[in-house]
């Protein structure tokens, strides 16, 4: 694999007023991720990015750890410092947001 961990957000936008998670901060925790991975100097190892709809759209807004394949619901950026910690630094899920499918 190129990368450790490799994230990706959903940002779709719906345009018939359903719910989506970019227009529910998506693009914020994209954001937030980069920003603790920049200042980590682990733009090598990890990767963050934009994502289209994973079809899990009640549960937005959403993000999944790969290789784990582990999906997070409902995250509000206060919780992006928890799964970075946890998560992506420590190996360790963050159980009570994560979706059980
Ligand atoms: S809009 Fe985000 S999972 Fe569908």
């Amino acid at each position: 694999m190129k990368y450790k961990k490799h994230l990706f957000v959903c940002t779709n936008e719906r345009t018939d007023g359903r719910k989506s998670c970019g227009h529910e901060h998506g693009m914020l925790l994209v954001d937030e991720l980069k920003k603790r991975i920049s200042a980590d100097k682990l733009n090598a190892e990890v990767r963050a990015q934009k994502a289209g709809c994973f079809d899990i759209c009640p549960f937005g807004p959403a993000l999944v750890v790969y290789p784990e394949g582990v999906f997070y619901k409902n995250v509000e950026v206060s919780n992006i410092a928890e799964i970075y910690e946890s998560h992506i630094k420590n190996n360790t899920i963050v159980e009570r947001l994560k979706i059980e499918f």
